[in-house]
């Protein structure tokens, strides 16, 4: 265990130097600000450090060196160390310090960078070298874009190219300037350029970054505005940003429709058609109506809105049938632009066969027959068969067949009557019974012809109780007694 620890302690010994730098320090120029370059170590019981360095990155892995120490000893190299000589301060190690450190006091540009930390030490007799780095940042904010240009800038046409430029002081570090496009309708912002490519102006210890772009205008952009933010890695959002626009995008009409009722519907005589034209188009589009390639305006069959944008008529005729064609133009620099859309509208004619019943708007103009009732249905009249006049019909019909057989029968009935008392009178004539019938003529001759089936119905007590004479009858005379009766009876 004792023998694992002391191993494990010579194992520590061999690398054990450890070397401590800040890895980053931002520094800005507005304020006085110093850098200050601290190189710690520490070191194992059987090291000893001999020298330490600061440098400055030349390109690649070559550091030019600033600062010398050895123990208790700091200067400035001669080469490349002069020039901080009045505006820094530099401190050595010793026995109760492990530090190295250069100090400098009034940053400027030119001490942004990267720094190195060598540490020349030995371990028992051998020597090595060991290294740290130190990243200094020039900590200055993006400024908003001093210039931000848009040429052509106004009454674009659509694929016209337009300039962008922007200029900006991006700060540092990582200062980008950004172009974007804002959609207006979609509150999106599009990027549509950016840039890394930074000018160092040293003199003014300022990054200044230069963007310029072409784009090529589509009608989508109308509306759209333009931006130019500049940024870098200390920016906090939003950045600083310059806005151009919104631009206006001139473009002809196009995408030209007509809305209009389902023109898969059928149409009929009397139905109201209202077309409406729909055309996207900067300036708005002016609309035209033709009809069967003629052009038409408001009169008494069309009626067009004010802006033009919707045609209504009633269709009174088959011949309203045919193509409704729409024309959307505008002006564009003297130019003028269209694009139009049609329809073709087809009115029916009556289906006798599919509509048996006559179909009508309404029932005041309703052809029925006597025997229909006129109904609306659905905005539209029919005619339906009336039950109730049918069985009227039926009725009347039975009566006047039922009069018309009782007349004749009664009729028939009276000639057969008048005929049987003529043959009375003339067997009166004949003198056989010259009282009696004679007596009994008128009644004879009042004798209705409801009774007459009961005088053959005529009894035989009834006849025989009143008729001596009457068996004297000649056998002719048999219908006498059967008209005979009545005059009993009553
Ligand atoms: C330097 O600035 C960057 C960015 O803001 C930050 O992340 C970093 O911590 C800063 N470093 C120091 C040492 O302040
Ligand atoms: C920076 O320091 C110098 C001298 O040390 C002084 O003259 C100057 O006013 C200081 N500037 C600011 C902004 O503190
Ligand atoms: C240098 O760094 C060490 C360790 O980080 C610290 O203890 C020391 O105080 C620093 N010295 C100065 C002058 O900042
Ligand atoms: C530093 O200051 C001294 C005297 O103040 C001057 O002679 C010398 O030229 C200065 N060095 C630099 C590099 O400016
Ligand atoms: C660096 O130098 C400035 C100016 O002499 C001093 O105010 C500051 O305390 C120094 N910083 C360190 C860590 O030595
Ligand atoms: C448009 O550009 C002209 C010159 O090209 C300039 O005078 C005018 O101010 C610009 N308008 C806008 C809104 O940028
Ligand atoms: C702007 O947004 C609308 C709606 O999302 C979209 O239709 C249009 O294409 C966009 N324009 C551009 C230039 O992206
Ligand atoms: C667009 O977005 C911004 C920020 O995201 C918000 O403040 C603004 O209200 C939005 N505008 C619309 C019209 O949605
Ligand atoms: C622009 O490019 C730089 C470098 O590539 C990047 O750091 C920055 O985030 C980009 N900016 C935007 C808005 O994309
Ligand atoms: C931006 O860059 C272009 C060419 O890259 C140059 O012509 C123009 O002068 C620059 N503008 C500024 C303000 O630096
Ligand atoms: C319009 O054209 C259609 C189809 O060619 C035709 O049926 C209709 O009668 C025409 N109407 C007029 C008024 O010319
Ligand atoms: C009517 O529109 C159709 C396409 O919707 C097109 O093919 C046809 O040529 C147009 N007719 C006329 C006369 O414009």
């Amino acid at each position: 265990m004792v023998t694992l620890f002391i191993g494990l302690l010579f194992i520590k010994g061999i690398s054990s130097l450890t070397i401590t730098t800040p890895p980053e320090i931002n520094v800005s120029l507005v304020s006085n600000s110093s850098i200050v370059l601290n190189c710690t170590f520490e070191l194992d019981v059987n090291e000893r450090v001999r020298n330490v360095y600061w440098g400055k990155k030349l390109h690649g892995t070559d550091y030019n060196k600033l600062a010398e120490f050895a123990y208790k000893i700091a200067i400035y190299n001669k080469e490349h160390g002069l020039s901080l000589e009045n505006r820094s301060n530099i401190h050595s190690f010793s026995d109760t310090s492990q530090s190295a450190i250069l100090n400098i006091t009034d940053a400027r540009c030119e001490d942004v960078g990267q720094y190195q930390c060598e540490v020349e030490f030995s371990v028992g007799s051998i020597g090595k070298t060991d290294q740290k780095y130190t990243d200094v940042y020039l900590q200055a904010n993006a400024e908003r874009p001093t210039t931000f240009s848009v040429h052509p800038n106004n009454s674009l046409e659509e694929h016209e190219i337009l300039n962008i430029a922007c200029v900006a002081v991006v700060g540092s570090p990582h200062g980008s300037l950004a172009i974007w496009e804002q959609n207006v309708s979609s509150n999106t912002s599009t990027l549509l350029k950016n840039t890394s490519k930074v000018y160092i102006d040293t003199d003014h210890c300022i990054s200044v970054a230069n963007l310029t772009m072409t784009y090529k205008v589509s009608r989508h952009n109308n509306g759209a505005k333009f931006m130019c933010s500049s940024r870098n890695k200390f920016t906090k959002e939003p950045a600083p940003a310059a806005e151009f626009g919104p631009i206006e995008v001139l473009y002809g009409p196009s995408n030209t429709r007509i809305n209009s009722f389902d023109l898969n519907a059928q149409l009929f005589i009397k139905d109201s058609v209202i077309l409406e034209c729909i055309s996207d188009g900067n300036p708005n589009p002016i609309y035209a109506w033709k009809f069967n390639h003629s052009s038409i305006g408001n009169n008494s069959k069309f009626n067009i809105s004010t802006d033009k944008s919707k045609l209504s008529f009633t269709v009174t005729n088959i011949s309203n049938s045919g193509l409704y064609q729409c024309v959307a133009f505008n002006y564009i620099k003297g130019n003028m632009f269209h694009s139009s859309s049609n329809v073709t509208i087809t009115v029916q004619g009556r289906h006798e066969e599919e509509y048996p019943m006559e179909l009508v708007k309404t029932c005041l103009e309703n052809p029925c027959l006597f025997i229909q009732n006129c109904i609306m249905r659905n905005g539209s009249a029919f005619c339906s068969i009336n039950i109730w006049a049918v069985v009227a019909i039926v009725f009347i019909s039975l009566a006047l067949i039922l009069g018309t057989t009782t007349m004749s029968l009664i009729f028939a009935r009276r000639t057969q009557k008048k005929n049987t008392v003529s043959s009375t009178e003339e067997v009166d004539m004949g003198g056989y019974l010259s009282p009696v019938g004679h007596a009994d003529r008128s009644n004879y001759a009042s004798l209705g012809q409801e009774t007459v089936h009961e005088y053959s119905t005529m009894r035989n007590r009834d006849l025989f109780s009143h008729g001596s004479n009457y068996e004297v009858l000649g056998q002719n005379t048999v219908h006498v007694y059967s008209t005979m009766q009545n005059t009993d009876l009553i």
